[in-house]
Order: structure tokens, then C-alpha cells, then sequence
């Protein structure tokens, strides 16, 4: 057994209501003492984004860097990669963070990168996801955690949540059913990925 600390660094760019799930089981669950593990930062691309007010009300450090001051998708994840390292992470979390990573930024996290997916992976990788679920006459959606792997919303599964898909849904009802079993599954699927770590 490990004693080492394991940091966890979360990636989101809009409300982080998956972030706030995550901390809450983290503090509820005491991941601290179970797994020496604690989330150490929360980092978004977008300086405006809800959740790094929410996570700096919840006490944890937070950064931010504006992908629109950089000239290419590499000099961003290479900062990127820089802010993260402080932190020296053994996990690091997307939780809505909405940027294609480089492969480099891929590699360099490889076996300890994790996102979660508003969708029945394989199924609608991408964007509009729960419209595009309704509009292909699903009768189920759901969500996804999965290892990140240089494909986007690819990569080995660890976890998925089902909902059902009502006659009438909207995309925005849709994604509220999703989002409530986001918030239970992402939380457990990292308990678990800490569990399973020396
Ligand atoms: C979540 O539904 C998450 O699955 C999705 O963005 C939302 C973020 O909400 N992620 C993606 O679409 C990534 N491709 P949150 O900021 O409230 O956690």
C-alpha cells in the first residue's frame, strides 16, 4: 500500500456540477483518509466559468487559462500541461471540459486521464448528443466514463449510467435526467479507479 498522496486535478469549462459531485463524495466519503486522495485544483479554459466559483466555495484551489490567448491547440495544451504538473496529479478529470485534447496532452496523462460522456458511448460521440438520441428514436440515453484515449469519446469504458428517453423529451429535459445520474456515477467510477491504485 501507498502512502503517497494522490492529487486529483479536475478540468471543466462551464457550471461544474459534476465537479461539485465529485467534491462532495470526496468529503462525504472521505476519500482522503480511504485512498490519501484529495482534489488538489480545479482548472478551467474558460476564466468565466461558473465552476471555479463554486469550487473556490467549496475551498479548493482553482486556475484558469484562456484558450483564446493562445496560437495553436499545442502551446495551449502545453501550458496547460505546465498548470497541471504543479499539482503533480495522479488523476486528472474531465468534467465538461469542452476542448479536443492533442495527442501529446493525451499521451503525457496516459492511464490516469478520465472523462465523462452525456451519451451511451459508442453511441454519439460529439456534440448535441441528447437531441441526437431523440432524433434517432432511442428509447434509452444515459452516460459514460471512459479513459481518454487520442480518439475523442473513445477510449477504454469504466462506468455508464442509463436513463430513459420519455415521448416528448426535449434535449434540455433529457440532459437534466442525464446530469442527476452523471452526478452518482462519475463520483463512484472514481472511488473505484482510486481503489484499484496501489
Ligand atoms: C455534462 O453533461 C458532461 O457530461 C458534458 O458536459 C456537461 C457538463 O456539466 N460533457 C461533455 O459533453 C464532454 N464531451 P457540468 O459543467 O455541470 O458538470
Amino acid at each position: 500500500m501507498s502512502f503517497q498522496q494522490k492529487n486529483i486535478v479536475i478540468l471543466i469549462s462551464g457550471g461544474g456540477s459534476n465537479m461539485a459531485a465529485i467534491a462532495h463524495a470526496a468529503q462525504q466519503q472521505d476519500w482522503d483518509k480511504r485512498f490519501k486522495a484529495r482534489i488538489a485544483a480545479v482548472i478551467s479554459n474558460q476564466p468565466e466559468a461558473k465552476g471555479l466559483q463554486l469550487a473556490q466555495s467549496l475551498g479548493i484551489a482553482t486556475g484558469a487559462l484562456n484558450h483564446k490567448a493562445f496560437d495553436s491547440r499545442e502551446s495551449f495544451d502545453a501550458a496547460l500541461m505546465q498548470l497541471i504538473d504543479g499539482y503533480q496529479p495522479a488523476l486528472v478529470v474531465l468534467a465538461g471540459f469542452m476542448r479536443i485534447l492533442t495527442p501529446g496532452f493525451v499521451a503525457h496523462y496516459a492511464g490516469r486521464l478520465i472523462n465523462i460522456h452525456p451519451s451511451l458511448l459508442p453511441a454519439f460521440p460529439g456534440l448535441h448528443t441528447h437531441q441526437r438520441a431523440i432524433d434517432a428514436g432511442c428509447t434509452e440515453a444515459g452516460a459514460t466514463v471512459h479513459q481518454v484515449t487520442a480518439e475523442l469519446d473513445h477510449g477504454p469504458m469504466l462506468a455508464q449510467a442509463v436513463v430513459p428517453v420519455l415521448p416528448g423529451d426535449t434535449a434540455e429535459a433529457l440532459a437534466a435526467r442525464v446530469l442527476v445520474q452523471e452526478h452518482l456515477l462519475y463520483p463512484q467510477a472514481i472511488a473505484d479507479w482510486l481503489q484499484s491504485q496501489p
